[in-house]
């Protein structure tokens, strides 16, 4: 028992300085799969396809390859996927058992394309889809695939030889005779086993025993003309990703890693299996759909230098002979991958979400401030920090309570001590148009006492262990056993939990936060559960390990829409996710720590998330370990404010510090930095309609904006806001002045405060004080705004919008703008919105229907204009409104800064007008 809970304490109580301790964590060298196929791909034996073998099928080419010493075939198959995708899977073709294949994550909607099979050489099948401008070869003997696109080959499977598949075996005791041993395709001599950890792999003191043996798989991709590839998250590590021929292989494996190390390869909460590869021309994508821990390894052949100056035509300047080699290694499953072949960012995004969906729509609320501590105490600490923003004049929209909330953190239960009357709570927070976000996770206490246990235990929810009882491990609660998400039953039993009649004390205003379901065992192999668990199905835990806090938050999602009768969206964040876990809510970086280093890895942590699909991420504000001093603070909240989920968070044991706790100067800078948050609200809402409608990341790289203009292919120390804002967090302490790089060559940007501007394609040294924070309109654009900032989002529904036009150096600027309830799904089932178009084009602002399938009344108007770039002073500005009347209207013109201010505008943001400058 005193071990127990000296586990529980030393999980983030009171070592919270402490860095990881990596010897809890595996590195390559200790996981057997990769050993084994490093050691057995040097002896190589080459596959072949039997293209005789084809069948034409109706959408898919299936063919068998085999490979001389196992004679035993695999099954390739090869089906075109509308929006120019390619689908490549490869099982066995009878294997001794079925092998897992991941459900629940492609959208149910995928249409294949017809394959056309065209002349090739013999010993080799061309299938072209479409138009026929995309054709996959595939040559028999090696086995090799190249994906041509407009008679260019720009990816090649297998061309290095490394498809590895382990056919599942009978166990070695139940193998009768020496024959079926000669059919084993791997070398299982005695010396051996340990090292190729078969049956059996030892970490620690734990030992994983492997019933149905070794059954790992492999493949090689090579992305001709290839050097910068983003994706697989989730690694501390930058955005582009890095060669791994000197280090370790990006490790895709969901752990719980409290304090993690930056720059480094290892796993930690959550996987995404997907990458993206840019090239001035084209990009791709590779999505490799397997659940099970994934390694990958990246080698980019160096490129023949260039240089800018360097003459002839762009295209030309990238060498033809430069080479990125990808190659996946998972320990179990199939071999299924997604071969997105672009040819633009844009494409790739929704080729994409075509495959695993679109970020959810978040209410509005959820874009706000977040305000949580593990823990705020009671009630009355609840209703002080509440008041606090409220006495400081401070934005935010959601208080949260972290697992002390609980009673012995049972979820679903409140400490009656502590939070003796939740719904009095909540209706304080309701009063001030705020929300309430409590924690959920995937471990119950073991307590027959417990309804949530007794009523799991009796229904057979838990996952078990492979004798066959409840698995049971250690997390907050003590002794927990964790409901096994895999399972639908168990999903939906889940979800009913959330409606209002059982979870007491629950009211509509009431969301919810997963942590810990990676899953954090604590004192399980590295930190998570055993792999030969058993889950729905009969399924070892090895086979999913890495959808299962995607399988959380789905069903907690699915429990909150459910608790509203389908009305209300939700919001629920996740510490752990998969590929698709776009379609359920937001995401966050874990338990990063008060250091600079950590604010800073945040942004190409976010961007990474970001182009995976995961547009609502954040990482905790603040640092989540350790005290941050004033100015950290202060650059925390500055740069959270310009990404997508802004939560303040700080674990036990750390000084309070909420934003008040500084002294005057700092608040007033915290303040200001939330107030920029608010003000920009309407363009967030925005961004996040055309994330979940146009698959477009919020958050956005600069090569995803500029993707013809090769410097922006490294620049992971700012990044685009939507197409129109150009973000530059400052993350030094003590900064003076930042260089910031602003591309594109015929490109003009603004300073969203000195309205100062510059030519694009340079980097400028900005000089900065402490209430700086670096953001640059693009020329070009139109971004909406509030023009005045209430308590919470709440507040503000019917408070006037603003208008910032920077035109381009042609004097012209376009922008959307997006709005519905904040809340519903009407937006959806009953077109209840409103989607215009403002355009800027010689001298005139026009405000039309971006959509005319949504109908949103909104009385809301547009009461200021601000026009960056206008170089002339305007003799006259008069409003015509649809039904031709005009009206002069007052204006200010500001020569120094080429500006020009309209702020006595009665014009309704959905409504068709016109503004004339003369
Ligand atoms: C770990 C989470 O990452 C952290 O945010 C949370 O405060 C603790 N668990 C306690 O629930």
């Amino acid at each position: 028992m005193k071990d127990l809970i000296t586990s529980v304490i030393n999980h983030g109580q009171g070592v919270e300085d402490e860095a990881v301790d990596k010897n809890v964590f595996k590195d390559c060298s200790k996981i057997a799969f990769y050993r084994r196929q490093k050691q057995l791909l040097s002896k190589k034996s080459t596959y072949r396809a039997l293209l005789d073998s084809v069948t034409p099928g109706e959408d898919s080419a299936r063919f068998q390859i085999i490979n001389e010493p196992a004679k035993v075939p695999l099954l390739a198959e090869v089906c075109g996927i509308e929006g120019n995708i390619f689908r490549l899977k490869i099982n066995e073709e009878i294997p001794l058992k079925p092998r897992y294949e991941v459900p629940d994550v492609l959208t149910s909607k995928l249409t294949t394309v017809r394959l056309t099979s065209c002349p090739g050489d013999t010993g080799s099948l061309v299938l072209a889809s479409g138009k026929g401008d995309l054709k996959c070869h595939i040559t028999a003997n090696p086995f090799k695939v190249d994906l041509v696109s407009e008679e260019e080959v720009v990816m090649s499977i297998n061309s290095l030889g490394q498809l590895y598949f382990e056919q599942l075996q009978i166990p070695p005791k139940q193998r009768a005779t020496k024959k079926n041993e000669e059919d084993a395709s791997i070398d299982t001599t005695q010396e051996n086993q340990e090292e190729l950890g078969l049956w059996e792999e030892k970490f620690e003191n734990f030992v994983d025993v492997k019933v149905n043996g070794p059954a790992s798989i492999g493949l090689d991709f090579s992305l001709h003309g290839f050097e910068h590839l983003y994706g697989i998250p989730q690694h501390a590590e930058s955005h582009q990703l890095k060669n791994t021929s000197d280090s370790d292989a990006y490790r895709l494996y969901n752990l719980d890693v409290y304090g993690y190390k930056i720059h480094d390869k290892m796993g930690i909460y959550g996987s995404v299996p997907y990458l993206l590869a840019h090239k001035l021309g084209r990009t791709l994508g590779i999505f490799w759909l397997n659940a099970s821990e994934t390694l990958v390894e990246i080698k980019t052949e160096p490129a023949v230098k260039y240089t800018l100056t360097q003459t002839g035509p762009v295209a030309a300047k990238q060498k033809v002979g430069s080479r990125t080699d990808v190659h996946w290694m998972s320990e179990s499953g199939i071999i299924d991958v997604f071969l997105l072949t672009g040819p633009t960012p844009s494409d790739v995004f929704k080729q994409y979400s075509y495959l695993t969906g679109t970020q959810a729509m978040p209410p509005l609320f959820s874009l706000g401030y977040h305000q949580c501590r593990w823990n705020y105490e009671d009630e009355q600490d609840v209703k002080a920090v509440d008041a606090g923003f409220d006495e400081h004049d401070i934005p935010y929209d959601v208080m949260w309570l972290d697992i002390e909330h609980t009673e012995g953190k049972r979820y679903f239960t409140w400490d009656k001590k502590r939070f003796p009357n939740p719904k009095r709570m909540q209706d304080l927070l309701r009063s001030k148009k705020r929300k309430l976000v409590v924690i959920s996770d995937p471990h119950v206490k073991v307590d027959p006492n417990y309804s949530v246990y007794a009523k799991a235990k009796e229904q057979g929810f838990f996952v078990r262990n492979h004798e066959g009882g409840d698995f049971e491990g250690v997390c907050w609660p003590g002794l927990s056993s964790y409901l096994d998400f895999t399972n639908p039953k168990v999903r939906k039993w889940y979800s009913s939990l959330f409606a209002f009649s059982v979870y007491q004390g629950s009211t509509d205003i009431l969301h919810i936060w997963n942590d810990m379901n990676e899953p954090s065992v604590f004192k399980g192999p590295e930190q998570t559960m055993q792999k030969n668990a058993i889950h729905h199905g009969n399924w070892e835990h090895r086979e999913l390990h890495n959808i299962y806090g995607f399988y959380q938050q789905m069903a907690t999602t699915e429990g909150l829409i459910q608790r509203s009768k389908g009305k209300e969206r939700p919001f629920v964040l996740t510490r752990s996710f998969f590929a698709g876990s776009q379609k359920y809510g937001a995401v966050w970086t874990g338990d990063n720590t008060a250091e600079w280093s950590h604010l800073k890895i945040s942004i190409p942590m976010l961007l990474t998330l970001s182009v995976t699909g995961i547009s609502f991420c954040g990482a905790d504000v603040g640092g989540f370990i350790g005290d941050p001093e004033a100015e950290l603070l202060v650059r925390w909240y500055q740069a959270g404010a310009y990404q997508p989920f802004f939560r303040g968070h700080a674990t036990m044991n750390t000084k309070r510090r909420e934003p008040w706790l500084f002294g005057e100067e700092h608040t007033r800078l915290i303040r200001e930095a939330i107030r920029e948050r608010y003000t920009l609200l309407p363009y967030w809402y925005s961004l996040f309609y055309s994330a979940h409608v146009a698959s477009q990341p919020v958050m956005r790289p600069l090569w995803v904006e500029f993707p013809n203009e090769l410097e922006t292919f490294s620049v992971e120390d700012e990044y685009m806001l939507g197409g129109a804002l150009l973000v530059h967090p400052v993350t030094e302490p003590k900064a003076t002045v930042v260089d910031v790089f602003l591309p594109g060559s015929s490109e003009i940007w603004y300073d969203s405060k000195t309205f100062a501007h510059w030519k694009g394609a340079c980097t400028v040294k900005i000089p900065v004080t402490l209430d700086a924070i670096p953001v640059f309109q693009r020329g070009g654009s139109v971004v909406p705004i509030k023009t005045t900032i209430g308590r919470s989002t709440g507040f503000m529904t019917n408070s006037p919008y603003g208008l910032r036009v920077a035109l381009s150096t042609k004097g012209s600027a376009m922008g959307e703008f997006y709005l519905d309830d904040g809340h519903s799904f009407q937006y959806l089932h009953q077109k209840q919105f409103l989607h215009r178009k403002f355009s800027f084009s010689s001298g005139v602002l026009t405000n039309s229907c971006a959509d005319e399938r949504g109908h949103y009344p909104s009385k809301c108007v547009v009461e200021q204009i601000l026009v960056l770039g206008l170089k002339k002073q305007p003799s006259s500005v008069t409003a015509h409104s649809a039904d031709g009347s005009a009206q002069p209207v007052a204006f200010t013109y500001h020569a120094t800064t080429s500006t020009l201010k309209l702020e006595t505008l009665s014009l309704n943001i959905g409504a068709d007008w016109k503004v004339r400058v003369q």
